[in-house]
């Protein structure tokens, strides 16, 4: 369902916010640290090279990405998992664990973030981001097109991303015990080339979409899609400007036992 090439095209646009995320994660020397929802992995091994004696571990149910990954993998330092975040454990508790642009596709965040605290060493961190941007025209017309009686059937099972609100997050974690840093930040991507939105959207949201309709009724989707992005989303002689807010979350477990 995922297609890495597709997904780098906008590199710099989606790698901006992990770093601004990394930079509010104040641990020195960490042993263990895991990047959940990895993808292809480039951005877990900015982990590795951030602190050179931890060992490191991305994780993702998807085998192309982690294929892509496993590329890049070092021994007894960087490794990639395929696995569902929903049941995945590390091999012992996490000094940092950082989820960039993925926990969005997992139901139950309530549940989900309990789940990964519980994770955690004394002292851990968990770091994540997650687009905040559901209500934006690009997903309205989305979910227009999917309630179209032609294509509903097909998508009934197909999940949405999600994102909870700023002050959910900051309460479920407090609530745990934890200290917690938390924002949103707006981008105002101007992405370069033709139907850009739309070549964005190919890179994610539109993923398991196109992977429940199949070559055919995937085209007809897109057909339908593209002038009402168009319309939405005008281009001008410098791009194509686009709205983008992301949701960031930084909470350390209470514990001494952070290096
Ligand atoms: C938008 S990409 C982000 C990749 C990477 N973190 C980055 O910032 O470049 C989302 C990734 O989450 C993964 N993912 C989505 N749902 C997942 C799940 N339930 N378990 C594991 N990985 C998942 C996808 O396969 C995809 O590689």
């Amino acid at each position: 369902m995922w297609n890495p090439a597709q997904y780098e095209r906008f590199r710099d646009e989606r790698k901006r916010p992990f770093f601004e995320l990394l930079a509010r994660v104040d641990v020195a020397a960490p042993s263990r640290v895991a990047d959940l929802g990895c993808g292809t992995g480039d951005l877990t091994l900015v982990l590795a090279e951030r602190w050179p004696q931890a060992r490191v571990v991305g994780v993702d149910s998807s085998e192309a990405m982690v294929a892509e990954a496993t590329r890049r993998a070092a021994p007894d330092r960087v490794s990639f998992e395929l696995a569902d975040l929903a049941g995945w454990k590390p091999e012992a508790p996490l000094d940092v664990l950082v989820s960039n642009a993925a926990l969005h596709w997992l139901p139950d965040h309530a549940a989900l973030l309990s789940r990964l605290v519980s994770l955690l060493a004394p002292g851990g961190v968990l770091a994540f981001q997650v687009p905040a941007n559901f209500e934006a025209p690009s997903h309205r017309r989305i979910d227009e097109l999917r309630a179209h009686p032609r294509f509903a059937p097909a998508l009934a099972s197909v999940r949405r991303g999600h994102a909870e609100p700023l002050d959910f997050y900051e309460a479920h974690l407090a609530g745990l015990g934890l200290a917690v840093d938390a924002w949103d930040t707006t981008y105002l991507h101007v992405l370069p080339g033709e139907d850009a939105v739309l070549q964005w959207l190919l890179g994610t949201t539109l993923r398991p979409v196109l992977a429940a309709l199949g070559p055919e009724e995937g085209k007809a989707f897109l057909e339908l899609l593209r002038p009402l992005l168009r319309a939405d989303y005008p281009a001008s002689a410098r791009g194509t400007p686009f709205r983008f807010t992301r949701r960031f979350v930084v909470a350390v477990r209470p514990g001494d036992a952070r290096p």
